[in-house]
């Protein structure tokens, strides 16, 4: 793909006789910077060699994981399935073949592709499991810490394997998976909508989102893990809101979303007039499998509403789950060098402030 430049480059030499050769000569250098397909396939080449080598080394690590995980708990059936998973995933990776050519490189596209639908799921298998037998420990930090590393290792190795893949995608907005230009305010309005419609489905009706603040702010950042925080923060705070308020649900109060953004990270803040997080579970929301949601499902005004409102059962993608948004979303924010903190004012709302690094700040960056 030559580009214009080496013409304009001929055209404003040729008029000076004898310059006209060494301008040509010049040309040949600069349309090759434009010729990028060998660039290209040596760049995807080193890419997926070096995937090739770190995956089932953060791989082996996670398997070491699962291994020294109390006895009771790593015989559970679904967190079994889970290790498994890692371990086939890890000998597929490491009896895989040396990239030599592009042939084999696009191959290995393919099982890291695989391998990511594999593995889709495990969340929820993890979230499953540990729900089942975490009543079997007494020490909660071992839970925590299994499933903070577990997540964010996760999480890193997704990013990069998604990025390997998305690096062989003609998207001029996008180098991998960084989004050149990330609108946060667009981001959030993408997720806002995914909100309201369960929302809708479940309670009838949504509260809507004002967003304010560093609006207009355009930056380098990667999507990924906003598209799993954003929806999460947005469901609790319409839940909250719809169930503070079920005498009126046509009548609900906005969530308010604010943006700001600087030199070193941005921040985005959901305010919500949902009544606030009562004093007795404030500690506790950020416990991995906490949730108000067995309650509220048997509030006997809340399923007249279901019923009433909504005649279908809940095939839907819940507004809730298991209790794991809040400390998955503080795991992932935190590390890329961020932070997720609430604000409790009980009897009115709840302010979240989700902070995040810029990865082209002055500030130090994360790595992944
Ligand atoms: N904005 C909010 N307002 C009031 N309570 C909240 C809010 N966000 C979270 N909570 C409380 O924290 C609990 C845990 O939230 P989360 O980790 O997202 O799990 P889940 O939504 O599956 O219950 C919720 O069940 C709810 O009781
Ligand atoms: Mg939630």
């Amino acid at each position: 793909k030559a580009l214009s430049v080496p013409s304009l480059l001929l055209r404003s030499t040729s008029s000076m006789q004898g310059f006209s050769e060494l301008a040509r000569e010049r040309s040949k250098t600069v349309t090759s910077f434009y010729n990028q397909s060998a660039i290209d396939a040596s760049a995807e080449k080193s890419s997926a060699k070096y995937l090739h080598k770190e995956l089932p080394v953060r791989i082996a690590h996670r398997i070491k994981g699962f291994r020294s995980l109390p006895f009771i708990i790593g015989c559970n059936p679904t967190i079994l399935q889970v290790h498994e998973l890692y371990i086939r995933a890890y000998h597929m990776l490491v009896d895989f073949p040396p990239i030599k050519d592009q042939d084999v490189e696009a191959r290995f596209c393919k099982l890291v592709q695989q391998l990511l639908d594999d593995h889709k799921d495990v969340v929820t298998m993890l979230a499953q499991g540990f729900r089942e037998c975490r009543k079997h420990v007494q020490d909660e930090t071992i839970l925590r810490n299994f499933l903070d590393t577990t997540l964010c290792s996760r999480l890193g190795i997704r990013m990069l394997a998604t990025h390997h893949l998305a690096l062989h995608e003609d998207n001029p907005d996008f180098v991998g998976i960084i989004c050149r230009r990330l609108s946060p305010k667009k981001i959030i309005e993408k997720w806002v909508d995914f909100a309201r419609r369960l929302c809708e489905h479940q309670y009838g009706n949504a509260p809507r989102v004002r967003i304010n603040g560093h609006v207009a702010a355009r930056f380098p950042f990667i999507p990924l893990p906003l598209d799993y925080v954003l929806p999460e923060l947005l469901k609790n705070a319409m839940r909250a809101t719809m169930e503070s308020h079920l005498d009126t649900p046509y009548n609900v109060p906005d969530v308010v979303v604010t943006i700001a953004n600087n030199d070193i990270d941005f921040v985005i803040r959901i305010s919500d007039r949902g009544g606030g997080i009562p004093h007795n579970i404030v500690d506790k929301v950020m416990d991995y499998h906490f949730s108000t949601a067995e309650e509220s499902a048997q509030d006997p005004r809340m399923s007249n509403l279901f019923n009433n409102i909504t005649n279908s059962g809940n095939q839907s993608s819940p507004m809730h789950g298991f209790g794991f948004g809040l400390p998955t979303s503080r795991a992932y924010a935190e590390y890329l060098g961020g932070s997720l903190s609430i604000q409790s004012m009980q009897g009115i709302g709840t302010d979240v402030y989700l902070r995040l690094r810029h990865i082209d700040g002055k500030g130090e960056s994360f790595r992944v």
